[in-house]
């Protein structure tokens, strides 16, 4: 039996841990070849036990993309599959978050999704199409208080997933955003060391109609049908997978 992913060639950025971990690890086990990039060096150990390779990559930095997209290409013959995956939280309203922090944010939460595919495209035009998925949120769709900087780039990737959808589409090129809800990641966990952790947690499962938070392995499901034929006919479109918060 093959697998739904069978040879397809794949980059994930941030693909060392949470969504994106579990997005390179369900990848591989459909018989996807995975390729990660990902800040935190520390991360290489579990990728390359999932049998994917890892490489440190800032995907904020333009230079060092572009460079890991050549040589990945390069060392997997070909690309099929883009996943813009790094991202990090930053909590500040707006007196408080300096134009610097906005900068540096956008660099890696907006811009870095576009340097990502702009390099990665002439590899996908190259094996005849492919698809690029960008890790949107449900705060794509929808405000949160002092998140000034992650919103509109969240709402940006949207937009941005929408017009390479259409400008690629005639090279079989499908670009489609994967937007979670409030996912039990160590990005959602780390914020939960505050003294009213409890409260706060109740209030994000409260997001959901299932009052719980969702699992990194049911975006990875998400992911897997975005990148698979299966989707053949899915492209500009926004794949919610938020246990309902944006429909209420
Ligand atoms: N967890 C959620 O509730 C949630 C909800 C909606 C969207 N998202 C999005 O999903 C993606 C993954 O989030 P997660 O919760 O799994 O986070 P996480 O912190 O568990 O994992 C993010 C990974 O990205 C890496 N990373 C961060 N900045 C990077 C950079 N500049 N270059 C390369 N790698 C970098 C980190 O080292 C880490 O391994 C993000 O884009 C996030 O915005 C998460």
């Amino acid at each position: 039996m093959t697998g739904r992913l069978e040879g397809k060639r794949t980059l994930i950025t941030g693909g060392g841990s949470g969504i994106n971990f579990a997005i390179a690890k369900r990848f591989i086990e459909e018989g996807a070849i995975v390729s990660v990039a990902d800040l935190n060096p520390e991360r290489a150990q579990a990728v390359e036990a999932l049998g994917g390779r890892f490489a440190v990559v800032d995907a904020g930095d333009v230079a060092g993309v572009e460079a890991w997209v050549a040589a990945e290409a390069e060392a997997l013959g070909g690309l099929d599959v883009i996943v813009a995956g790094a991202g990090y939280e930053l909590v500040a309203n707006a007196l408080e978050l300096t134009v610097e922090q906005w900068d540096a944010h956008m660099a890696v939460m907006l811009r870095g999704p576009f340097v990502l595919f702009k390099a990665a495209i002439p590899h996908l035009i190259a094996a005849g199409g492919g698809s690029l998925i960008g890790l949107g949120s449900n705060l794509a769709f929808a405000g949160l208080n002092n998140f000034t900087s992650y919103v509109p780039a969240k709402h940006g990737l949207i937009g941005l997933m929408r017009v390479l959808a259409m400008d690629f589409a005639k090279d079989g090129i499908r670009a489609n955003a994967l937007c979670p809800g409030v996912i039990d990641t160590p990005l959602v966990r780390r914020q939960l060391d505050v003294p009213n952790a409890d409260e706060l947690l109740a209030l994000w499962k409260s997001g959901s109609f299932f009052n719980r938070l969702g699992k990194p392995e049911e975006v990875a499901a998400g992911a897997v049908f975005l990148a698979s034929d299966e989707s053949s006919f899915v492209t500009g479109s926004a794949l919610m997978v938020d246990g309902g918060y944006t429909a209420q």
